[in-house]
């Protein structure tokens, strides 16, 4: 999570001295536009993906000669005092060095004079600010990916502990046919396993390495692209100089597939909101993770689930965000391209916190099966099971579609559910029902005989946990 950090403001007569670009400048500039173009209120974050750029980087130009070896050495020591500084808040950021990359350079140059002054040979903070940003999504896609993976063995946990209870599976939310409470969790279970296949997708196209790109057309220093890639664990160097600093498709492929985990998310948080509420009485959540009222002593609120189902809004926008920023940008880069830092991180912190908490709530719940039983012994919830039943008395479908409604309606007349209906009711309205009739309408012959792939029977759940178990050990 991001930390607070204190943040010098320098006098503006400083200011000048201070900026590596200001050589061209006659003017300070301006105390306002300072502030407005600076980046490091939020972008201190990237910092040890700076210095470890920076380190390969370094060693790369000690390697090719292209700075003398001892020179390399004092450079990265450097960066490793800084690293240190920071970590232990003791470094002192400056707006007026807009952005981590400038803090971290006039600092080293601070440290060990004019050696420090050849770091940034061969180098912009064009691929620098890129090499960054896409070694801090790797990250935070293994985190979430971790994340993921932890939530769904909480899934299949639950599906195997409540494995034989049954509830009203909906459509509309109206309710339609029983299932069982395993397998509508392994819905959720498919839905988690392809987020994590779009990060993986999406970690394919971060993983390449734009450092080399300088400003915008490549340089003309002898550099070695792929010994800096090897040094920093990339599987692939960014083919296009100008593609490598105006790209920020892999951070919009990010927020997408935080986007949508959000919405698998909030899908379930809403399920869970409507399963706590006396409506339904599904589930308890545990004191511990729902809050009070401040007027209504009785209340006991599910707003974990709804705050995540809430923050799920603003992954959105920041994926809106970043469209829109890239929207209409000439290449290369573009300082508008500033504005991707916040969205990136808000998406990848939005997404972590509520993995988090979403987890331990969801193994606080206390399930009521017996309500979820009365639930899905509906009336007239089986009335597709008896439709089936005609069908396989070689009933066309549509035809035994119309006398089940037309039992339904008698039902109703009657003030009964389908299983109360006395055979002779039936008998008038095919003379294909039989005694046997009232095991096909039964919960149990429901569920049961749902074995089609991927159908809610016990048998089709046990055998898919099983597989699951040793998939998620
Ligand atoms: N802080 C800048 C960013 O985040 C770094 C790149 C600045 N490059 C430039 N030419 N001004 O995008």
């Amino acid at each position: 999570m991001a930390k607070k950090i204190a943040i010098k403001k320098k006098a503006q007569t400083l200011a000048k001295k201070v900026k590596p670009w200001a050589g061209r400048f006659n003017e300070t500039t301006n105390v306002l536009v300072e502030e407005f173009t600076a980046s490091i209120p939020y972008d201190w974050r990237l910092y040890p993906y700076d210095i470890a750029g920076s380190i390969a980087h370094a060693t790369m130009l000690g390697k090719t000669g292209i700075i003398m070896k001892k020179e390399a050495m004092r450079i990265i020591r450097g960066l490793e005092h800084i690293l240190k500084e920071i970590a232990t808040g003791t470094f002192e950021f400056s707006v007026a060095l807009e952005d981590i990359h400038m803090n971290i350079e006039s600092r080293l140059i601070q440290k060990i004079g004019s050696t420090g002054g050849k770091l940034h040979t061969a180098r912009s903070r064009n691929d620098q600010v890129a090499l960054d940003l896409r070694m801090y999504i790797r990250d935070e896609i293994a985190r979430t990916h971790d994340l993921l993976r932890s939530l769904q063995r909480i899934l299949v946990d639950l599906a195997c502990r409540y494995d034989e209870v049954a509830l009203p599976g909906y459509t509309h939310l109206q309710r339609a046919q029983p299932v069982l409470l395993g397998h509508h969790l392994l819905a959720y279970f498919d839905m988690f396993e392809r987020d994590r296949g779009r990060l993986e997708d999406c970690f394919r196209r971060v993983d390449v390495m734009p450092l080399g790109a300088g400003a915008l057309a490549g340089t003309v220093l002898p550099i070695d692209r792929e010994f800096v890639a090897k040094q920093l664990g990339f599987s692939r160097i960014s083919e296009n100089s100008i593609d490598a600093v105006s790209d920020r498709d892999f951070a919009i492929e990010f927020i997408a597939a935080c986007a949508q985990i959000m919405m698998h998310l909030s899908r379930l948080a809403e399920e869970l909101v409507l399963w706590s509420s006396s409506e339904f009485g599904f589930i308890t959540i545990a004191d511990a993770f729902t809050t009070g009222s401040s007027i209504m002593p009785q209340k006991k609120n599910p707003d974990v689930a709804e705050l995540t189902r809430g923050k799920t809004g603003r992954v959105y926008g920041s994926l809106m965000a970043l469209l829109t920023v890239m929207k209409g940008l000439p290449l290369a880069y573009n300082r508008d391209m500033q504005e991707d830092k916040e969205p990136v991180f808000d998406a990848a912190d939005t997404v972590a916190h509520s993995l988090s908490v979403f987890m331990e709530m969801l193994n606080s719940i206390t399930v009521h099966r017996e309500a979820m039983r009365r639930a899905a012994e509906d009336g007239f919830i089986t009335a597709t099971d008896l439709a089936d039943y005609l069908v396989r008395k070689n009933l066309p479908f549509r035809q035994a579609h119309e006398i089940v409604g037309k039992a339904v309606l008698r039902a109703i007349e009657l003030e009964c559910g389908l299983v109360a209906m006395p055979l002779n009711e039936y008998k008038k309205l095919s003379p294909l029902i039989n005694e046997d009739v009232y095991d096909a309408l039964s919960l149990e012959a429901s569920v049961g005989r749902r074995t089609s792939l991927g159908g809610t029977a016990p048998s089709n759940l046990k055998k898919r946990l099983r597989t699951l178990k040793i998939k998620m050990r």
